[in-house]
């Protein structure tokens, strides 16, 4: 049975979020809260603040005033590697592997900070308990290989492989960080329609089969209307706009922030309403 919206819980909540770069205000005053379990998109022109606001959420920049809880915990004075410890992975807008590695060394990459903090506990243990670990941690990855459909890339070193799968690489090497929040950054620039419609999926079953909450960065409003459960739209740094699919679409102001635009910094056409 589908959750319904009442019984939602929050899973990230962002209050009054500013953030600035030698006096020009790149984010201001943004304020959400994503429902766990949702595809939660956000869309927005250009030099917008989307990829600010999720840098925020990771902690690579640091908000110059404003919150951010991940179930109800302050994110704000963790390190980016701390954040990614309490479950929030990214992928990045531009790919940002290991060309010369292979599909399988790059997700074990993902895995890398997890390792860090087990390897001086293991060092205490004894070694079958570590070597079960080992074991268990391959199999993670071969679930996750399987899951992305990579198997048959697992040795292909990344630069070798089409632009559609290395973002699938991407993608599984933030989930090997076994994320409760997932973060992506323009997944789906770039991509023909039929890679468009793959990713997508992949999406759907992330969110879906590994119950994966999704904070969703993208131009192509037709795939954000069709796949997402909520829409925030950013404009120079402000929230203009925040509901379901529906609700954002018929918003007079987003609306004019997309049609002051010129059509090709937007990515794909949108009919508005
Ligand atoms: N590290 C930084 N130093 C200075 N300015 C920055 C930095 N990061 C982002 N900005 C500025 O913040 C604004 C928002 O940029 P951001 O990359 O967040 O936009 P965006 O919505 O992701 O745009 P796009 O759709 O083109 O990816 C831009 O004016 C950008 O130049
Ligand atoms: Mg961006």
């Amino acid at each position: 049975m589908a959750v319904t919206e009442h019984a939602k819980k929050t899973i990230l909540e962002i209050d009054g979020l500013y953030l600035s770069f030698g006096g020009v205000q790149v984010l201001n005053d943004i304020s959400l809260s994503v429902p766990k379990g949702d595809i939660f998109a956000i869309i927005g022109p250009n030099g917008a603040g989307k990829t600010s606001l999720i840098n925020c959420i990771n902690m690579h920049y640091r908000p110059n005033r404003g919150r951010i809880m991940l179930n109800g915990r302050e994110l704000n004075a963790y390190k980016p590697h701390q954040v990614a410890s309490q479950g929030i992975a990214r992928t990045f807008q531009k790919v940002e592997l290991f060309h010369g590695m292979t599909v399988l060394d790059n997700i074990k990459l993902g895995r890398h900070f997890l390792m860090k903090f087990s390897i001086l506990g293991s060092f205490f243990r004894l070694p079958h308990i570590v070597r079960d670990e080992m074991t268990h941690r391959a199999e993670i990855e071969e679930e996750i290989l399987d899951f992305m459909g990579l198997s048959s890339f697992r040795y292909h070193p990344v630069g070798t492989l089409p632009f559609g799968v290395r973002k699938r690489v991407d993608m599984a090497r933030a989930l090997a960080m076994r994320p409760q929040l997932l973060l992506l950054d323009e997944i789906m620039a770039g991509m023909a329609v039929e890679e468009k419609e793959d990713i997508a999926s992949y999406i759907m079953d992330v969110q879906r089969d590994l119950g994966v909450t999704i904070i969703w960065i993208e131009h192509d409003l037709s795939a954000v209307m069709d796949l997402s459960d909520r829409v925030c739209v950013l404009n120079f740094g402000t929230k203009i706009a925040e509901g379901t699919p529906e609700e954002v679409q018929g918003d007079p102001q987003v609306i004019e922030a997309y049609l002051g635009r010129q059509r090709s910094e937007l990515g794909q056409p949108w009919e508005a309403p």
